[in-house]
């Protein structure tokens, strides 16, 4: 007999910190077991504004996705999706138009599992898993095509992952063959770790995270994540800090907004 809570799918270790599950510690979710709790709490002791980072990331998801509905854009590919939580994507593109179309793509068997229960009897929004280091399995599966229209805009999502892809597996490649296979008039919607403004306690939670959790960070310069928009004109106001992205309402940005450890942006592919 299992003890294992029903929501497990089976083969998922619990006893080692897994990225979707410690963010969403973070978030305030339910969907993390004791070992992505411990290593959440070990990175918020030495840097205690990383839940305000996941909180904001999430915020700056919601925006993004409002701008693009608002856009026109009616399809949306989120990579690297999470546990299902406030605020998902299909929630706010279909709040805009019921016939919004998304697919979830993540690597964590936990994540899909959740993500395909809430989207029970929606038939506009599935969850595939996938692991964004093969973004030609991606493209080419069934899901993601019966739903997306490579012929006409969509918004592509690639919020807080890109970080977790090393150098090694080239993840400028990975972005310019997507971006390739999108429509002109398509958005990439970017949010990506960076300790430009908070070297110290960035590294000392690098340090903390990667020694708990199963996939390791690469937090990056701005000019590397910059490059991520190459063959994207990038929208206003550019690549900035989370909360700077069209703050809503807009005068609610931080007095050092540096303090937020990602930097995010979205650019339209001309
Ligand atoms: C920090 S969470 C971000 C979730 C969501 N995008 C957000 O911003 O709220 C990162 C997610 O990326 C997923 N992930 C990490 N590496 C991945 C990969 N190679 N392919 C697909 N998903 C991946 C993790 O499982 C996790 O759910």
């Amino acid at each position: 007999m299992s003890d294992d809570p029903s929501w497990v799918p089976p083969g998922v270790d619990m006893g080692r910190a897994n990225v979707a599950r410690v963010y969403d510690y973070w978030l305030g979710g339910s969907h993390n077991f004791l070992a992505d709790q411990d290593a959440a709490r070990a990175t918020v002791a030495v840097e205690p504004n990383v839940r305000r980072n996941a909180r904001a990331n999430r915020a700056f998801l919601g925006r993004a996705v409002r701008f693009l509905a608002a856009s026109g854009v009616r399809q949306f590919l989120d990579i690297g999706s999470g546990i299902p939580t406030e605020g998902n994507v299909h929630e706010i593109a279909q709040r805009a138009d019921p016939a919004a179309r998304v697919v979830y793509a993540d690597v964590d068997p936990v994540a899909v599992a959740h993500s395909r229960a809430i989207l029970t009897g929606n038939p506009t929004a599935a969850v595939i898993e996938a692991d964004l280091r093969e973004p030609q399995r991606i493209l080419l599966n069934d899901t993601v095509r019966g739903l997306i229209d490579f012929a006409q805009p969509a918004g592509l999502l690639l919020v807080s992952v890109l970080h977790f892809v090393a150098d090694d597996a080239e993840p400028w490649e990975i972005v310019a063959m997507l971006r390739d296979a999108l429509a002109p008039g398509s958005y990439l919607v970017l949010a990506h770790g960076t300790g430009e403004g908070t070297p110290v306690a960035l590294r000392a939670a690098e340090k903390v995270y990667n020694r708990s959790v199963s996939t390791n960070v690469h937090v990056r310069s701005r000019a590397e994540i910059a490059r991520f928009f190459d063959g994207f004109d990038l929208v206003d106001p550019g690549v900035v800090y989370i909360p700077e992205w069209r703050p809503d309402p807009p005068g609610d940005v931080p007095e050092d907004p540096s303090r937020f450890w990602a930097l995010v942006g979205v650019g339209r592919k001309p």
